[in-house]
């Protein structure tokens, strides 16, 4: 993914014509656009392609299964014509594996879960958040998704994993988190959802999130 302006929004909305719209707005300001469930299982894998018009769609499944089932969703996520996919790294290495060999074959990024922006994501994953961004950075994905909300954690996880591997990191605006904070810590991006697509000018707070990226 070309780093332009720092900021990948979150598309939560739940339909279509809405994502577009928004979409359609914030496109300059963005360096892609990430689906997740929320917009994908109420209109279809089809909003990725329609999406992929405007910037580079990173698809949020959380993809965390055996390896050969792995395997399988993100061929259809890449045909869907996804650029990159969010998968869990706590799986284990041969799952983690199966999606980057696909990753491969479709020229397409593959960012592994290290550390959960959440409250309760520093209970169960804290603990195991350094070897999974060892996994990621040993296995060659292309980036590790890290908390905005602790940027101590950032900055903790970028050392692991050295210059290399790209961080995308959510929870700045509406979890409370700072966008030049997350930066200062090492983040290459950050993923912005609510703030944005609740905002009553999208462009507008979409602008100012990149202002304080400040690239
Ligand atoms: P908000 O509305 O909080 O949206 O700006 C954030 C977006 O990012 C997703 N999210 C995460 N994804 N690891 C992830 O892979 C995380 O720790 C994490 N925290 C938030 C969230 O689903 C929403 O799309």
């Amino acid at each position: 993914m070309e780093r332009n302006t720092g900021l990948i929004v979150a598309m939560d909305v739940t339909r279509m014509d809405r994502a577009v719209e928004i979409a359609s707005e914030v496109a300059e300001c963005v360096d892609a656009i990430k689906v997740g469930y929320p917009l994908v299982l109420s209109e279809g894998l089809s909003v990725i392609s329609r999406l992929a018009d405007y910037a580079p769609v990173i698809a949020d499944f959380k993809v965390a299964d055996i390896p050969n089932t792995d395997e399988l969703i993100c061929e259809q996520v890449f045909k869907a014509g996804a650029s990159g996919v969010i998968v869990h790294g706590f799986t284990g290495e041969d799952s983690l594996k199966a999606c980057i060999d696909v990753s491969r074959l479709y020229g397409g990024d593959i960012y592994v879960v290290s550390e959960m922006s959440h409250p309760g994501g520093a209970k169960y994953f804290q603990p195991i958040a350094d070897e999974i961004a060892s996994m990621a950075y040993e296995f060659g994905a292309t980036g590790i998704v890290a908390p905005a909300t602790r940027p101590e954690r950032v900055k903790h996880l970028r050392s692991i994993i050295g210059d290399e591997l790209s961080i995308i990191s959510p929870g700045v605006g509406a979890q409370g988190g700072k966008a030049s904070d997350v930066i200062a810590a090492g983040a290459n991006w950050i993923i912005v959802g609510r703030s944005i697509y609740n905002s009553e000018h999208p462009k507008e707070t979409a602008m100012e999130l990149v202002n304080g990226i400040g690239i």
